[in-house]
């Protein structure tokens, strides 16, 4: 896969850069108003009731926040940050073993959760709803079941989108919480968070072009904003302006709605070949050599959200925004 500057996705070696940047703690997280002002009252709950809080589950597209949080969920709750992935997890017994070796209240951390195989998935549900692991000894006529008492444990699962999680699963969180994309004015205050952890200062009216350009993801902001400082660095700029910023972001491709190359290609597919749809999210995705999946979980909810792409039960469908982002006639009127 190609990498592309606004990808919501994490890249090659960002993760130091990006660990470096998280928030540790509530009042530190921007944004995300209603989710935030659940998990408060529901980490204040647990605590006042020394209970682990109850499973939750994250999910929104990539790049807006879920591992962040998940982490500041276990530094609000005072307790351990345990980590794994759904893909990491490939059977039963691996699971089993994290699980055994979790203390009173953790919280452990699954990302990806939707890839979980279900044979592993299967473990889960009475650690989820009893605290305990269900374990086969022996083999043949001779294998019987044990049930092993678990620690109680906040489970934390995030997922790029609810749908894709089987509905038991689902149904054993206790919260859910939705990642919304970011406005403009938060995503900026995240940029000037970050330009403050780099050393760097920031104009106003710059820290607002990048956030604008950021597709609401604060890590595309961060990423945006680590390039533009680069550029602001070689000029001998003190603070980065405005102009600077804009020339930065013209030379990365990325326009005036944080669209870019493949962007401009889908959308163009759309409005020239399909003649503005409709068009299958398959033929779409095999136009600019993607997944269909990573069109939809990752690509295609910023566009659906800024009205260039309209999903249809017939396909997928230019707007008269999509024909004026690039100064082209609406057919047919
Ligand atoms: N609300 C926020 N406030 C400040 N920084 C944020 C916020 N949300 C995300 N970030 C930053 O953006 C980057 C990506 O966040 P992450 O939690 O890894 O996203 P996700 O897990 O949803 O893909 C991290 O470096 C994180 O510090
Ligand atoms: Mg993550």
């Amino acid at each position: 896969m190609e990498e592309r500057i606004i990808s919501g996705e994490q890249q090659g070696r960002e993760e130091d850069m990006e660990q470096s940047l998280r928030p540790e703690f509530i009042s530190q997280y921007i944004g995300q108003e209603k989710t935030k002002q659940n998990l408060r009252i529901f980490i204040e709950a647990a605590k006042m009731r020394e209970e682990p809080l109850d499973h939750t589950l994250l999910y929104g597209p990539p790049g807006l926040g879920k591992t962040t949080l998940a982490s500041i969920i276990a530094n609000e709750m005072g307790v351990q940050f345990r980590t794994t992935s759904g893909p990491a997890v490939e059977r039963a017994g691996d699971l089993a073993a994290i699980l055994s070796s979790l203390e009173a209240g953790d919280v452990l951390f699954i990302d990806e959760i939707h890839r979980l195989p279900r044979s592993v998935e299967e473990v889960l549900y009475p650690a989820m709803e009893d605290f305990c692991l269900d374990i086969v000894v022996g083999s043949g006529p001779s294998a019987r079941s044990v049930r092993l008492d678990l620690p109680p444990f906040t489970l934390v699962g995030a997922t790029t989108r609810a749908g894709l999680l089987s509905a038991p699963l689902r149904d054993r969180f206790g919260v859910h919480g939705r990642l919304e994309f970011y406005e403009t004015e938060a995503l900026a205050e995240i940029i000037r968070r970050t330009a403050e952890i780099f050393g760097v200062s920031i104009d106003q009216e710059a820290s607002e072009e990048v956030a604008s350009r950021s597709r609401g993801t604060p890590r595309i902001a961060n990423r945006l904003l680590k390039r533009v400082r680069d550029i602001a660095q070689v000029k001998g700029e003190a603070e980065i302006s405005l102009a600077t910023t804009q020339e930065a972001l013209g030379m990365l491709q990325v326009d005036e709605d944080g669209l870019d190359h493949i962007d401009h290609k889908l959308l163009l597919a759309l409005i020239d070949s399909f003649r503005g749809g409709p068009v299958g999210v398959d033929t779409m995705a095999a136009t600019i050599g993607e997944e269909s999946q990573t069109i939809e979980d990752v690509y295609e909810p910023f566009l659906l959200q800024k009205g260039f792409i309209q999903r249809t039960p017939r396909g997928r469908v230019a707007t008269p925004k999509t024909y004026s982002h690039f100064d082209r006639e609406v057919p047919g009127l």
